[in-house]
Parts: C-alpha cells; sequence; structure tokens
C-alpha cells in the first residue's frame, strides 16, 4: 500500500490563519524558530487521530487572534485512489468530513481504520513515535510485522532426540498445553516415585524378619513323617468308633430295660394283693355271686396280661445282653495320646512352612513394586525430558526470530528476550545503536535509530507512507526513506518557506 500527501490546508490552527500546503516526493519546510513548521507535523497527525505528533491530545483553537472555526484538511492518495479528509473544531464542537460530505466521527474512523493501522502509521510519519510506546507495545509491533520461525525451522535446529520427540507430540497438542499436561504429571509422578519408593523400601525391610528360615524341604520330610503317625492313630480311632458306640448303645439300652423290670415287679405286687369287693361301694349290700365272679375274673386277666408284658422285657434285655456279650471294647486312648502328640509337632512346623509361603508372596510384592516404581520413574523422566525440550524449543525459537529480526537491521541491534537463569526465556524489549541504548542518543543518532527502524516497519508491513522529519538541521545526512519525505530545518531570520520537489 502506498499513502501519499497531496495538498494540506490550515485554516485557524494554532499560529496558522490560512495555509496551504503541497506535498511533492520530498517537502523542505524551513524559516525561522517558531515559525509554525512543527505545526504543520501535528496538523496531520491532528486531522487523522486528534492528537500531536507522540500521541497526546490536542487542542489547536487560537489564542493569540480573533477566529472562527479550526478547519484541516488533507488531499490523500491511497494506491491511487484519491480522498480528502477534513476535520473541524467549532466551540470545542468537532465535525468530520469525507471527501466534502460531513460525516459522523465513527464513519471517519471506520474508514480511517480500514486504510490503515493508527499506531503503525504514526510510527511510519514519525521517526521518533515508535519510541514514545511501551516496551511491551514496541515489541509486540516489530513482532507483528516479523513473522515468527514456523515449528519446522525451530525443530530443525534442536538436538535431534528433543526434535523427534517433540515433532510427534506437536501434532496433537500446542506446546502451551504440552507443558501443562507434563507439568501436572512430573509433580504427579514425583509424589508417586517418592510412594514407590518407600513401598519397596519397607516391603525390602520385611524380608529381614525371614531371614533364618529352616530349609523348606526338611519340613515337609519332618511333616509329612509327623502326619503318617497321626493319621495311622486317627485310622484306629474312627475304625473302633462304630464298635464301641455299639456296645454304648446296648449298655444304654440294657440298664434302661433294667429300670424297666424293676418298676413292673412293684407295680406286680399291687396287682396281685388287689382285694375283691364283694358289696356295693356306695349301698353297702351285698354283690350277687355273680358279679362277684365276674370281678375275680377281670382281675385274673389282668395279671396274665401284665406277666406276658413282664416275659417281654425281660427276655429283650437278655437278647441284648447276648449281643453285648459278642462285642468287645476296643480301648483307643493310647492312640488318641498319639495322635494329639504328632499334632502338636505339626503345628509348629506348619507355622514355619506358612513363612516359606509368605517369603514367597512378599517378594512376589516387591517384584511388583519395583516394576511399578520403575515405570513411574520413565513416565517422570519422559516429562522431565519433554518440558526440558518445550524450553529450548522456546529459546531456539526466541532465537531465530531475533535473528530474523536483526537480519533487518544495519545500525541498530535489537534484543527481544532474556534467558533467566532457570535457562527460561523471558520477552524483554532493548534497542540500541553502536552498543548504546535509545535513551542515551544525540538526537541526530535517534532520529537516524527511528528512521532506521520506521524502514522495517514500512518494509514489513509493506506499506509506504509519508515521513516528516521535524528539526533536521540537527542532523547532516540521513538515508533515504521509503515514501514522501517532509523535512523541517531552522533556518535563521527567515520567514516560514514550503518547497516541494523530488
Ligand atoms: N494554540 C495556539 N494559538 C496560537 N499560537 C500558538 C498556539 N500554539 C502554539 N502557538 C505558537 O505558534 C508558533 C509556532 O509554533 P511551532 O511549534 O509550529 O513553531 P516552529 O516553527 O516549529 O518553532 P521551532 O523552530 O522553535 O521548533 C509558536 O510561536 C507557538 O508559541
Ligand atoms: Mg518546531
Amino acid at each position: 500500500m502506498q499513502i501519499n500527501f497531496k495538498e494540506l490546508s490550515l485554516k485557524n490552527f494554532k499560529s496558522h490563519q490560512d495555509l496551504t500546503v503541497n506535498f511533492g516526493e520530498v517537502t523542505k519546510i524551513t524559516g525561522d524558530n517558531a515559525k509554525g513548521k512543527s505545526s504543520i507535523f501535528e496538523a496531520i497527525t491532528w486531522l487523522l487521530y486528534g492528537i500531536d505528533t507522540v500521541g497526546s491530545k490536542l487542542d489547536p483553537t487560537p489564542i493569540t487572534y480573533e477566529h472562527d472555526e479550526t478547519l484541516v484538511s488533507l488531499l490523500l492518495n491511497v494506491d491511487g485512489k484519491e480522498l480528502l479528509l477534513g476535520r473541524e473544531l467549532n466551540a470545542n464542537k468537532a465535525k468530520y468530513y469525507i471527501n466534502e460530505v460531513p460525516s459522523k466521527a465513527t464513519e471517519f474512523n471506520e474508514i480511517l481504520g480500514e486504510l490503515f493501522e493508527k499506531v503503525l502509521f504514526m510510527s511510519l510519519f514519525n521517526p521518533d513515535y515508535f519510541f514514545t510506546l511501551k516496551w511491551t507495545e514496541q515489541r509486540e509491533m516489530i513482532l507483528q510485522y516479523v513473522t515468527a520461525p514456523s515449528n519446522k525451522e525451530v525443530l530443525k535446529v534442536l538436538p535431534e532426540a528433543q526434535s523427534n520427540k517433540l515433532a510427534d507430540l506437536i501434532k496433537k497438542h500446542s506446546l502451551d498445553d504440552l507443558e501443562k499436561l507434563h507439568k501436572d504429571n512430573k509433580n504427579k509422578k514425583n509424589k508417586e516415585h517418592i510412594a514407590a519408593q518407600s513401598r519397596t523400601k519397607t516391603l525390602k525391610e520385611q524380608l529381614e524378619d525371614y531371614e533364618h528360615l529352616v530349609p523348606l524341604p526338611s519340613l515337609r520330610t519332618e511333616l509329612n513323617i509327623f502326619k503318617k503317625k497321626r493319621d495311622e492313630a486317627e485310622k484306629v480311632i474312627e475304625e473302633s468308633w462304630e464298635n464301641n458306640s455299639e456296645i454304648n448303645k446296648l449298655q444304654s439300652q440294657i440298664k434302661r430295660l433294667m429300670y424297666e423290670r424293676d418298676h413292673m415287679q412293684e407295680h406286680w405286687k399291687i396287682l396281685k394283693n388287689e382285694e375283691i369287693e364283694d358289696h356295693c361301694r356306695t349301698c353297702k349290700q351285698p354283690l350277687k355271686d355273680d358279679s362277684v365272679k365276674a370281678v375275680e375274673e377281670d382281675k385274673q386277666n389282668r395279671m396274665a396280661d401284665f406277666k406276658e408284658q413282664y416275659n417281654q422285657v425281660v427276655t429283650q434285655r437278655k437278647e441284648l445282653e447276648e449281643e453285648l456279650k459278642s462285642l468287645e471294647y476296643i480301648d483307643v486312648s493310647e492312640q488318641q495320646a498319639i495322635a494329639r502328640e504328632n499334632q502338636e509337632k505339626i503345628n509348629p512346623l506348619e507355622v514355619e512352612i506358612n513363612k516359606h509361603n509368605q517369603l514367597e508372596s512378599i517378594q512376589e510384592m516387591i517384584k511388583e513394586a519395583e516394576k511399578t516404581e520403575g515405570e513411574v520413574l520413565q513416565s517422570l523422566n519422559e516429562s522431565i525430558f519433554i518440558l526440558d525440550s518445550i524450553k529450548d524449543f522456546r529459546a531456539k525459537e526466541a532465537e531465530l526470530q531475533a535473528e530474523k529480526v536483526q537480519a533487518l537491521l544495519t545500525t541498530l541491534s535489537i534484543n527481544l528476550f532474556d534467558e533467566l537463569k532457570n535457562g527460561e526465556i523471558k520477552p524483554t524489549f532493548e534497542i540500541e545503536m553502536d552498543g548504546k541504548g535509545y535513551k542515551k542518543l544525540s538526537l541526530s543518532e535517534s532520529i537516524r535509530a527511528g528512521l532506521e527502524l520506521r524502514e522495517v516497519l514500512s518494509e514489513q508491513s509493506n506499506i509506504i507512507a509519508p515521513v516528516f522529519v521535524d528539526n533536521a538541521e540537527s542532523i547532516t545526512k540521513f538515508k533515504e526513506p521509503s515514501g514522501q519525505l517532509i523535512i523541517s530545518r531552522v533556518v535563521a531570520n527567515k520567514e516560514l518557506k514550503i518547497e516541494e520537489g523530488s
């Protein structure tokens, strides 16, 4: 984009009551002090943005003479298209004109904003302007127009291992996200690793309790001997159990039948001595013979039944006694003692054998814990490696970026990054000319520095715009800038003179 100024007209702008400036490729403004040279410079920035040449709000209302409205208009040519802009101020009321048509402030600003960015235009137009910005704005501006190195370019200059790792990872995540992910993982794995180490340690300490174990084969041999003895004894006890419990059963049955027999003998006495009544129990009259006989018969019958029952009890008992005689009680107390003795020897042996099992499971757990520890450590190291790689990537990226910017400059050097002690990269912005900071430069040096910088911005942004070099009498020569040059110089004892040339 090429911006050219054609004609500027001032009406009641500061000391200028009525002035027209026609611009050429070069426009020379001369005159003694206070003849209104800088006011021409200011008129342009005020018209466009309502500010002075370094960005402060400006009220150009004349204070030394009677006047009506203040009006500045500028005929511009942007890429071959003419545009006439006007700003008017009347009793603090602003008016705007686009191609002589009264317009709203918003329309005016919009049309301007679409053409070029305010800060960029100001930096191109006034070589001092850039240095009035905050360092962060200066830096942002430079970086905005100098394309950052691509990831590919940065990866190329990183060590191969880092480059390969990051190349893969940045397909999925941004560098910032990767950093967050691995910072998080590093913290987590760090804690997990400490926990895993202490688990392995605790388990290994437990091994001390199992240091002097009797070897398993000899324990097993001994155990088998005692188990065999115990089992043999228990077999005998088991086998005699049916026999002995049969004897017990018979004995208790016999005992019950003997008790029943004794009880029946008592009852027999009562039955036998039962008297036959020959008188009625109620009326006391003697019973008839028939009746007495019947009572007697009944008693005889009951006695016969009883006898039969009694004989049954006795026979049954005798049968059981016969059966009992055929059985012999087997004494197992000795076998029980053997079983008990051997069991007592088995118990501690089993405790010892169990220790071997516990040892085995502790060893298994140690193996598992060591495996986990190794895996956690691997993940931790991976994250540390990635974080370091990201740090190095950023440092290289900054280096390349700075190189790119530096390549555009001839007498200036720019520092865009500071490296902190921990290797991290911190943005900064310092401009030097021949090793001296901007603030240390003389007037002519600072003009030269400003011109060099605006040249870079012009080239990088592809905008060719006019530049105003005020107080140029202080500088003997400078490289001709791109765009129209408007140059003002003090010349003693001279009225204001404006010459256009090429
Ligand atoms: N609002 C104003 N109304 C009237 N005169 C003003 C106003 N503001 C500034 N002036 C005067 O206008 C005159 C021109 O100022 P200007 O800064 O343009 O001069 P200059 O030619 O750049 O001078 P120098 O060589 O000293 O830089 C000065 O006398 C200044 O005091
Ligand atoms: Mg001046």
